[in-house]
């Protein structure tokens, strides 16, 4: 049993998608949250870039204390999490295995929409391949849509017409499985329900990510028993606007704090490592 938090973060808003699943999945968990909003998009940033945020991050969530990262960012997990992993001493998962993983149980015609970066990694693609290597994967990345994510332009018609775009090469491809390779990218679930077939199943790794961090609690003895906190807030830009752009998918007013997250070296080694 542990009381601390579960840290998560996301370059911005996205990772709301993972908080949403952390309170359906794990209501008695309490959280951290922390968007990049100073630093956004990740999705057409370097390896080397993303690596560098992904170390000031954590070294700040270990000072808070939480006892788990989960990375509510596919870039991250995609391009940092292999890396980082053992520079923390606490356990840290991400998106990839568990979507992947979740994908080709529904299907086999699969499409990712992800990030440049991510498509880049060609993370997915091999993560599928090695639970199932009859899988065909299309991937395409999106990189309109985050900025239209977090300038609030979910419903303008623009967003349709980017989202067909994106859409139509999976829909040639006659998927029957869709990931959502971005966790900002769930937030656009009516339009992008509204152009598939209903045939199209639609996974959200978010679900997967925290079913396996239940799992990992639970293993750990980390699991908590009581009452959740109020979740945590922070952000490295505006707060104002991170709670102005949230208050659609928590349905209240969050309080966010502004961080600033420790200087960290490029060449980070973690004391804590043997
Ligand atoms: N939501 C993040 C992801 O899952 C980052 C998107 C971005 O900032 O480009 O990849």
């Amino acid at each position: 049993m542990n009381q601390n938090r579960i840290g998560i973060f996301d370059s911005g808003v996205g990772g709301l998608t993972v908080l949403r699943a952390i309170e359906r999945q794990l209501p008695r968990e309490s959280v951290l949250y922390f968007g990049d909003t100073a630093r956004l998009p990740y999705g057409n940033r370097s390896e080397a870039e993303i690596v560098q945020f992904v170390r000031e991050i954590l070294t700040w969530m270990a000072a808070e204390g939480v006892k788990m990262v989960l990375m509510a960012c596919n870039t991250s997990s995609a391009l940092a999490l292999e890396i980082v992993r053992d520079e923390v001493d606490f356990p840290i998962l991400g998106l990839i295995l568990p979507g992947a993983k979740a994908a080709v149980e529904a299907g086999r015609r699969i499409g990712v929409i992800a990030t440049a970066a991510t498509v880049a990694s060609d993370a997915y693609r091999r993560a599928m391949l090695e639970v199932e290597n009859t899988a065909s994967v299309w991937q395409i990345p999106c990189p309109k849509f985050v900025p239209l994510i977090e300038d609030n332009r979910i419903f303008d018609p623009y967003t349709e017409e980017v989202t067909w775009e994106y859409l139509a090469p999976l829909v040639d491809a006659n998927i029957d499985t869709l990931i959502y390779g971005c966790t900002h990218y769930p937030l656009l679930e009516p339009v992008v329900r509204s152009l598939l077939s209903d045939r199209v199943r639609l996974v959200d790794p978010a679900v997967h990510l925290v079913a396996a961090a239940a799992r990992e609690l639970e293993l750990l003895g980390l699991r908590s028993t009581s009452t959740a906190l109020p979740t945590r807030f922070g952000v490295s830009g505006d707060p104002d606007s991170f709670a102005n752009l949230s208050v659609r998918w928590l349905g209240y007013t969050p309080t966010v704090e502004k961080v600033v997250l420790p200087q960290v070296e490029p060449s980070f080694i973690n004391p804590l490592r043997p």
